[in-house]
């Protein structure tokens, strides 16, 4: 399966197994189902947003080896919807050929561990944010004081969605974290690095094929409150030649991760240089506006792919789209007891993940297509109000 089929061959796509049930799988399920692919997914309950539409779907913990293992044996392929799997029982796997790993555990591991990713990406010269990785209280406040005030510290392992992610004002604050990060075991691995001046921050979905053949597609900005994704803009508001120089820096990460499928290069622009912030080996949110805005959406190009198939074109199809998050609202309302509100928007793409609406939670997105930004926000801002938690007015 390691060489892609002649496009005049006539071969079956391999069965392949998503492992976790999020909205990751559930939206990877709906480019399947259109490709006549078969995706089978390991979840870990019946009311998992994917399990809750797919009809092969398996129970199990990603994390428990024996699960993981039983899962490959049924299906051709492994692939992810989250990172929170057993790397050692993922190698082994690869080991004994009982499936194709896309991506491999080696390059999970970009995403499951900050630290690594860092080492890696620095000894191969991508720029990054000035940081330093320890698993010692001292060199952690050394670093601080060198790199200034405020100062980022990061778990390197365990974090989504902002949390292990945390600024500190001063040295009281550090002292505090670095306390409650410690068991008896030391302190768990840290990066202690700069706090960024963002004025973009920016996400590039890149998509790979097994014998290194990318395609990246355009660079998105993400719009971040409180650590969490609101809103997506695409293309994102920055020069011609920083979009050009992020494009090219998430190519040359992908190939250092040796990454198999999409991987999602989250960066930040000061207002001079380009960093990497971290990276996911997945679809990400930074690619749900590819649905309805690409040519081929960043899940269609993941199974593509990882089936080995030839990759999509990802070119965009209006001169703006932007996604919002719909996050549960406050008030504990079902978004999708609210759909006519949204789909009286015109042009709203509603996308609803069937997940019990709990205050913050990301429940679903909606993309707007249009020819000016202001448009495409209003409108997407405004379906999303009527499902949850009003996107913040930031620029
Ligand atoms: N060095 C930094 N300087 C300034 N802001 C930062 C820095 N590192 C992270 N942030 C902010 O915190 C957010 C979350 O950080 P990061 O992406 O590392 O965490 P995460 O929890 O793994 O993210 P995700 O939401 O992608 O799961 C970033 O999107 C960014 O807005
Ligand atoms: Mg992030």
């Amino acid at each position: 399966m390691s060489t892609a089929p002649r496009s005049d061959e006539a071969t079956t796509p391999p069965t392949i197994g998503m492992v976790g049930g999020g909205q990751l799988a559930r939206m990877s399920h709906q480019a399947a189902i259109a490709l006549g692919v078969h995706l089978r997914v390991l979840a870990a309950s019946v009311d998992d947003a994917a399990a809750l539409v797919s009809p092969a779907k398996a129970l199990g913990d990603p994390g428990d080896p024996e699960d993981l293992r039983r899962f490959a044996d049924g299906v051709d392929v492994v692939t992810f919807d989250h990172e929170l799997v057993d790397l050692d029982a993922l190698a082994a796997i690869e080991r004994d050929g009982l499936a194709a790993t896309r991506p491999s555990a080696e390059a999970l591991r970009f995403a499951t561990d900050k630290a690594h990713q860092r080492r890696r990406f620095a000894a191969a010269g991508l720029p990054l944010p000035r940081h330093r990785t320890t698993t010692d209280v001292d060199e952690a406040r050394r670093a601080a004081g060198e790199l200034g005030w405020p100062v980022v510290v990061k778990t390197a392992r365990g974090g989504y969605d902002g949390r292990g992610v945390w600024v500190l004002a001063d040295e009281a604050q550090l002292d505090e974290l670095l306390h409650d990060l410690t068991t008896d075991a030391g302190l768990a691995e840290v990066i202690v690095e700069e706090a960024v001046s963002i004025v973009r921050e920016m996400a590039v979905v890149v998509v790979r094929s097994p014998d290194g053949t990318e395609r990246s597609y355009p660079v998105t900005e993400t719009v971040q409150v409180d650590g969490i994704c609101r809103e997506t803009i695409t293309p994102a508001r920055v020069p011609e030649d920083v979009a050009a120089e992020a494009r090219r820096i998430a190519e040359q990460a992908a190939e250092v991760a040796g990454a198999v499928g999409l991987i999602a290069v989250e960066l930040f622009h000061d207002g001079e240089a380009v960093t990497i912030n971290e990276v996911a080996t997945r679809p990400h949110n930074s690619g749900h506006w590819s649905i309805e805005g690409a040519v081929t959406s960043q899940f269609e190009n993941h199974l593509r792919a990882v089936a080995g198939l030839p990759l999509g074109d990802t070119q965009q199809l209006a001169p703006v789209v932007v996604s919002a998050n719909v996050l549960g609202h406050a008030d504990g309302r079902d978004p999708v007891q609210h759909l006519a509100g949204a789909l009286a928007v015109p042009g709203a793409h509603v996308h609803l993940y069937g997940k019990g609406p709990r205050p913050g939670r990301k429940l679903g997105h909606v993309t707007v297509l249009a020819d000016s930004l202001d448009d495409a926000r209003q409108r997407a801002r405004s379906a999303v109000a009527a499902l949850g938690d009003p996107v913040p007015e930031v620029d």
